[in-house]
Parts: C-alpha cells; structure tokens; sequence
C-alpha cells in the first residue's frame, strides 16, 4: 500500500496515446493501492494531424511548438477535447473515475506569453492547486490538459495559452509536493549519444546533455522539468509507456527508463 496521501504526477505523451498500452490500467491499479495519481497529457501528434488538415505545418523551437491564433484554436480543441475526454471515457469504461479538465478550469495554470516569436504560448507564472485536491478527495483521477489562462494584461489575442506538458508537469508535481513524476514517453528513456539508455542520471550530466546538443527536441522540456522536480525532491523518472506495466514497474521501483538522481 502507498503512504496516505502519496501523489504521483503522470505525463503521458501523445506519442503513447494511441498505442493501446497498459497505462490507463496501470494508473487504475496505483489508485486501488491508495496512491493519488494526477494525470498531465501531451497531444502531440494528433494537433500535427488536425493541423495539417487546416494547412498549417507545425513549427517546433527547442522542443517547444510554435502556436499562432489559428493554431491555439486547434491546440484547445484538440488536447481539451478529443484527446482529454477520450482519455475519461476510456477510465471510465474500465470502471474507474475521472474528471478531465484543463488548466483554464479552477484557474490552475496561470500564464503569460513566453516569447513573442513562439506566438501563444505559455510560461506558467502561478498553480492552483485547491480544485486538484478536491477532485483527489472525492476519489476521482484528475487528467489535465496543459492550456493556461492567458493573465498578460492586455490579453493579446488569446485567453489561452499552449503549456508544454512536460513543463506543466513538473509544475504541478512541485505545487503538489508529489512523491514522484513520471513521463511516460515513446523511447526506453533518455539515450546517450550512442543510443544507449541511460539508467541513472545525475542534475549536472542532464544539463550537460542538455548543453551538448544529445538530449533534442521532445526531450529538453522533459529534462529540463525533470531536473528541477528531481532537484526539489521528488521520484523523477522517463519510462517508455508503449511497455506493458512500465508505470507499475517504475512505482515499485524496478529497474525501468531512466532515474533522475536528485543530486
Ligand atoms: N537524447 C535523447 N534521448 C531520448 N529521446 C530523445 C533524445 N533527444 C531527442 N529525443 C526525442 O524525444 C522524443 C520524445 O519527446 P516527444 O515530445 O516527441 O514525445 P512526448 O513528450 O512523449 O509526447 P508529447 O509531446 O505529445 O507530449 C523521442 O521520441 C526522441 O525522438
Ligand atoms: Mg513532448
């Protein structure tokens, strides 16, 4: 059984939501032994196809996704709604409870605008948290879609802003105090510059691959959030979710994906 009030953050990536894997069972199961998961999803590759259908080719910056108004449109449409509600009615079937939600509702991302040139998206600048330990409390799984409230004066064009889910993440996990946070991705974890998976890994050696040009695109948000979780004491780890019960190995703490150190 998990210590009382144990919260595990879980990232999932668009790059496993459509695999038919074992993660929404996994996480039921986590909740059955007490723990209190808390779900942030991407959608990644599903807001590419809705996108290109509307003839916008998607631009990514350091892993960060160049959104423009038609875009931000999309980005709610697609991650608040298709994928988020797809997700619920999925625990649903399985027997299990869960309120899908964004970070507009109950104001739990506020944001500002992060850079100009990345159009709208969002810099997380404050969490919160009552609305996620309510529905804890209540005994439902809160699954998050990383769109904040746009609280830049001016408003600039959207009342949304596009969070990178790996960074809302790691923000929720350090608001929560959780335990741990897991991302669960579509690689082993993070790989070398030879392609090997590195099992453990320290702050400094992250940032160096980081630095180095070996950790790219997708996974520098995800480092980046790792590090400063890891660095403010909770379990971080990057599992591959295509893995039947690598959720429930990486809890157990078996051997799986990479471990970030905490120091
Ligand atoms: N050093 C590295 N080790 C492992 N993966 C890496 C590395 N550098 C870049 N990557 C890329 O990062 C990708 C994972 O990030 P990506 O953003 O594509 O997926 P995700 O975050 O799981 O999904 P989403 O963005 O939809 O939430 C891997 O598929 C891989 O191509
Ligand atoms: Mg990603």
């Amino acid at each position: 059984m998990a210590p009382k009030d144990s919260i595990i953050v879980i990232k999932i990536g668009g790059s496993t939501l459509e695999n038919n894997g074992t993660i929404l069972e996994d996480i039921l199961l986590l909740q059955s032994k007490q723990y209190k998961p808390v779900v942030i999803h991407g959608g990644g590759k599903l807001i590419n196809k809705w996108m290109e259908r509307q003839g916008i080719f998607p631009r990514f910056v350091n892993g960060l996704r160049v959104t423009d108004k038609d875009a931000i449109d999309i980005v709610v449409s697609v991650l608040a709604g298709v994928i988020n509600k797809r997700m619920v009615a999925e625990i649903s079937n399985a027997g299990g409870k869960a309120v899908g939600l964004c970070g507009i509702d109950g104001r739990i991302f506020e944001s500002t605008i992060q850079n100009p040139l990345l159009g709208y998206v969002g810099k997380i600048t404050k969490v919160n948290d009552q609305l996620i330990h309510d529905i804890l409390g209540a005994g439902y799984i809160p699954l998050i879609a990383p769109i904040g409230i746009n609280v830049t004066g001016d408003l600039e064009g959207s009342e949304f802003l596009n969070i990178n889910a790996d960074t809302a993440a790691g923000e929720i996990a350090s608001a929560l105090k959780a335990e741990r946070l897991v991302f669960l991705t579509d690689v082993e974890g993070v790989l070398d510059v030879n392609n090997q998976l590195i099992e453990a890994l320290s702050l400094e050696q992250g940032r160096n691959l980081i630095e180095s040009g070996i950790a790219k695109q997708g996974m520098i948000p995800k480092l980046q959030s790792g590090l400063t979780a890891a660095a403010s004491g909770s379990d971080v780890s990057i599992i591959n979710g295509n893995t039947p019960q690598a959720l429930l190995h990486s809890v157990d703490a078996k051997r799986i994906g990479t471990i970030i150190k905490k120091r």
